[in-house]
Parts: C-alpha cells; structure tokens; sequence
C-alpha cells in the first residue's frame, strides 16, 4: 500500500488539477466572508474548457484570486485575478478579472473569490459539450427604469433554467457612462450572471456621454472582457467563440461613432471575420451584430425609402459567403423574422435574419413601416420580449416569447450531419 503524506498529496492534486494549487478549500470555511459586487462569469473562446471570472469590491484586494473545483469535490485549483480597476463617470471601480483554464468539457464545477483569509460562498459553473444546448437572447434592455428589464429577465430565466449563457445584443443601458444604469443592469440579472456566462454585444448606446455627446465606450470596454481578437487597438471591439455545435461571432456596429477613435473598423472587421471563420470547424455559424441589416420606412417621413442598411450593404455577403446560418440583429425595437436571405433576395439556400426586438422599456410605438421582406411580425405596439436559442448538430431552433412568456414565433433549420 502506498503511503500518501500531505505534501505528496497537495503536488497530485497540483498535477491533475492544472491550475496551481491552494489546498483544501473546505479547511478554510469558518474564514471571514468576502463580499464582492457584480461577480459574473463572461464568455470564453473555447467555453467548454475556460471561462472569464469578473468582479468589483468597495475597496481594493490585496491577492485576489478564484477558486475552483468539480462538484463534491476537494481537489481545487487556485487562479490569479488581474487588477483590472478602471475609473469612469467619476467613479473609480474596483475590479478584478481572473481566466479560468485548464478545464473538462461537460463538467460541473464550483469557484469561489478569495483575497487571502476571507472567501465567497461557492457558485456553480458549467463548461460546455458536444450535446444540444439552450441560450437566451435579449434584445436592447436599454431603460429608464430598469424593472422592465428585470421583469422579461425574470420571465425568461425562470421559464429557461436550462439556458447555458445568455447575450444581449446591444444598447445594454441607455447611456453609457451613467455608472447608475450599469449598476441597475447588472442587479437585475446578479445571480445568473454568477452562474452561466454573459456574451455581450456593443450598441451605440454604450457610446453616449452623459451629456450625449459621442465617446469611447469605455465602460463598456472594461465591464466585459471578452475573448481576445487579437487585433491591434481594437481589443474587445468584436470577437468570437465555440459553444456546443456553433461557432458565434459578435461584431461591433457603432463605426459612425467610433471612427474618431480607431478609423477602418469595417474592413478591419472584414478582414478578421474571414480569419476567424477559416480557423472554424464547427457545424452551425451564428453572427450577432446590434444595428439592423434592412433599412426601414418610417411612418411620417415619405421621403425614407425601404432597402438595406450600410451593415447589410457592407455585411450581409460577407455573411452569405462565409456560411452563415443565422444573424440576430437589434436596435430597432421590434421583433422581425425576415426568413432567409441571399444576394439580397428571399432564398431558402439563404442566412437567417432575425431582428430580436426590446428588452427595455424604450418603446418605438408605430414608427417603422413593415418592411417587404419582413415575415413574422411582433404584436403592435411593441411589449418587451425574448428569444431562445436552441443548438445541436442536426438542428438550430429559433423561438420568441413576448415579456409574459407566451411564444410568437419559431424557426428551426436543420443539417445533415
Ligand atoms: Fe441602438
């Protein structure tokens, strides 16, 4: 029988673990509490094996850090956060960012924040598989009252524990800089946050100053550290990742904004959306961008023709050629399933385009005219909604719920595998 000291134990679990180890975090739960803020898990590259842990304190930590291990077990890895304290809207913000590696597909996991004597409670964390998994889709939770949001939140994660991460494809808050909406968003969905990673996508609205005026969305930027896309000063502009059968790619809309900034992101973007897609090997491509791909009439105003807009114009080929097989756009409020298009035309060979609707309580009442390639419209006026995402190798379901959690649309598309 093999003898097996403490020491020798500690570097077996260090070896299998690959994280370096902190020793037995059960030793130490009669330490002090650690009360941390906006904890969230942000989506990874590979999200079946990494995830990105953020949070912010009232005061700085001395060596803060994650801890991690399966469920039901005693074996943890200890990781290394980053200070990643920023300061806006006049507020310095305490916060800290730790990646998590090294771990098993399909695994229930546990971490907890620790800053030298005093721990969190632990909080669960999934990694991904190969099986068919849900997602949900917000749409703009822009508001001025952020109850509304909490409200189709609330709805949706109820009616959807299986949902494995959640996306809001931009104009999160209204303003950008307000550090009051941003702390109203996140207190909303904390608890989930905590236990399924958020993919977030940039809308203007992430660009607004306080007085309006146009600004590098700075909170924005370092509230979500995203997956990097390893392109010069344009970090964590756009950026992609697998999850299950699909590869998703989140791009970033606002150049009309952002140009003053960093010039060229259309082709900048091109030029990476292609790289990227060269590297993918998984069987369904999903985009999400904020701004809309058709243009619409607006009711009122004669002389606003129907057509495309300049990101349809500029990405919809891009999308065709690539493979695409859905792309979920926001910012108008209101839902619109277009069906599938290619070479801007109705075409069942084509990508799906779906306008996800709102999410907020920033309501649009009868402003756009219906557009010819609309199919599925949202009851008029516009109420709040949500969509579900459903993915596996042979089949990808689109479904839309109003904010009470009644359905008004679905969508599946299949592949042969
Ligand atoms: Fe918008």
């Amino acid at each position: 029988m093999i003898k097996i000291n403490r020491r020798t134990f500690i570097k077996a679990a260090a070896v299998i673990g690959g994280g370096f180890f902190a020793g037995c975090g059960f030793e130490k739960n009669s330490a002090e509490k650690l009360n941390v803020e906006n904890l969230r898990q942000i989506i990874s590259a590979g999200s079946s094996n990494s995830r990105c842990i953020m949070w912010r304190t009232d005061s700085p930590l001395k060596n803060p850090a994650v801890e991690v291990k399966l469920k039901n077990s005693s074996n943890v890895m200890k990781f290394s956060a980053i200070d990643s304290t920023f300061t806006d809207d006049g507020e310095e913000i305490f916060q800290y960012t730790a990646n998590i590696k090294n771990l098993s597909p399909d695994s229930n996991y546990e971490y907890r924040i620790f800053d030298g004597e005093s721990f969190t409670d632990f909080f669960e964390l999934k990694t991904s598989s190969d099986k068919k998994f849900k997602a949900l889709i917000f749409p703009d939770s822009q508001s001025a009252d952020y109850d509304v949001w909490g409200e189709v939140a609330k709805t949706a994660f109820e009616k959807n524990p299986d949902a494995e991460f959640f996306i809001n494809v931009g104009d999160i808050v209204d303003n950008g800089e307000d550090k009051n909406q941003w702390r109203a968003w996140f207190e909303k969905v904390s608890e989930q946050m905590k236990k399924i990673p958020f993919a977030p996508v940039m809308g203007n609205h992430e660009t607004y100053s306080r007085d309006w005026q146009i600004r590098f969305p700075t909170a924005y930027i370092n509230y979500f550290a995203v997956p990097d896309n390893g392109v010069e000063n344009f970090s964590r502009r756009f950026y992609s990742f697998d999850f299950g059968a699909a590869h998703f790619v989140i791009l970033d809309s606002q150049w009309d904004e952002l140009e003053q900034f960093q010039p060229n992101l259309i082709e900048t973007q091109k030029n990476w959306l292609r790289e990227d897609m060269q590297k993918n090997s998984k069987t369904w491509n999903i985009a999400f961008i904020h701004r809309d791909v058709l243009q619409y009439r607006i009711n009122g105003r004669p002389e606003r023709q129907e057509g495309f807009s300049d990101v349809g114009v500029n990405f919809m080929p891009e999308f065709e050629n690539l493979n695409f097989d859905a792309v979920f756009t926001a910012h108008l409020h209101t839902y619109r399933n277009r069906g599938r298009l290619k070479n801007f035309r109705e075409d069942e060979t084509g990508t799906l385009y779906i306008l996800t609707g709102l999410a907020g309580d920033v309501r649009y009442s009868n402003l756009w005219a219906d557009h010819a390639l609309d199919k599925v419209i949202a009851p008029q006026p516009e109420i709040d909604n949500y969509l579900t995402l459903e993915v596996d190798e042979k089949n990808l379901s689109v479904k839309c719920f109003l904010h009470d959690g009644s359905q008004i649309d679905e969508i599946n598309l299949t592949k042969e595998v």
